[in-house]
């Protein structure tokens, strides 16, 4: 397949390189990242070891071939419409993927594209961007995906990436899957960038943290509700937030690098969407507000 993966911060660089092992990969990426991979190559260590060359541009509009079989799309969510706009605009792809934190991202995919050509994907794998050029694949997890269209591409799709040593499996409840890794995402990424700490804290400090973790996991559960979707018992949830935590103790959640740079981040795709969407139907959320006021006063401040 001819790949091209739009966003190669940490987690697009992990499949660029990944898919590369099989595939004709090509990467839009900005800064001293792209001047770095185009140099000396992209560089992963952890859970994908090498050196990787993939071809980069810093836009579309520089591309020389402009048709592709896969655009995967790894930018953060607050930038998907854009990526959407300017891949419509600007190039011919067969399908496209997208590997994205975030909540009510499917109505920004429909809006601009339609679901027809989209597999929706969510990860859990986890890394972090070092230094330019260099991704840190911190935690090798699974990533689960699903045509929004029933189309046999999704499970070409799974056989691809587990191919290339990436864990993957067909979803057969994709909007019940996006709502767990939301979930997993509203307590992890905001707590972990308020105590500035890697995401074992979460477990490390489960007692002291349970109130509010409790609190969010019911608020989502509820949220989850207005879109039909039953996320099964708090406990469960619980377990899986435990369980995350646990497995990528060892990384900088992706609102905490965030943070940490100074930037923007995902908050309004994650705990101020499940806010709004209780309290449009008249519901009080106050622990996803409250997470949410907080990260919204932390950034820009670093
Ligand atoms: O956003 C993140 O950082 C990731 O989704 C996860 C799985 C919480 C790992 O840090």
């Amino acid at each position: 397949m001819r790949v091209l993966v739009f966003g190669m911060g940490a987690i697009g660089s992990v499949f660029a390189a990944r898919l590369s092992k099989r595939h004709e990969v090509v990467g839009i990426c900005r800064g001293e990242h792209y001047e770095e991979i185009k140099r000396s190559g992209l560089k992963l260590r952890g859970g994908t070891e090498g050196t990787f060359s993939i071809r980069v541009y810093r836009s579309l509009k520089e591309l020389d071939e402009k048709t592709f079989d896969l655009v995967l799309i790894a930018t953060k969510s607050y930038d998907l419409k854009q990526a959407l706009k300017a891949i419509k605009r600007d190039i011919t792809f067969s399908y496209l993927m997208t590997v994205q934190n975030g909540l009510g991202l499917i109505d920004i995919l429909e809006e601009v594209i339609g679901r027809s050509r989209v597999i929706y994907g969510i990860t859990y794998n986890a890394a972090v961007l070092v230094r330019p050029g260099v991704v840190d694949h911190v935690f090798l997890g699974e990533t689960v995906i699903k045509s929004l269209v029933d189309d046999p591409f999704d499970e070409y799709l799974v056989k691809e990436l587990k191919s290339v040593g990436l864990p993957a499996r067909k979803s057969d409840n994709i909007l019940k899957d996006i709502w767990l890794k939301g979930t997993v995402n509203c307590v992890i990424n905001p707590l972990t960038a308020i105590l500035r700490e890697k995401n074992g804290i979460i477990r490390e400090k489960w007692d002291l943290l349970s109130d509010v973790v409790s609190g969010v996991v019911t608020e989502c559960l509820e949220a989850a509700k207005i879109d039909g979707v039953d996320l099964g018992s708090p406990q469960e949830l619980l377990d899986l937030i435990k369980d995350v935590s646990l497995r990528t103790s060892e990384n900088r959640s992706s609102m905490l690098q965030d943070i940490l740079k100074g930037r923007r981040t995902e908050i309004e795709f994650l705990n101020c969407y499940v806010a709004s969407r209780l309290e449009s139907i008249g519901k009080r959320a106050p622990y996803n507000r409250a997470l949410c006021a907080l990260i919204r006063s932390m950034e820009g401040l670093s």
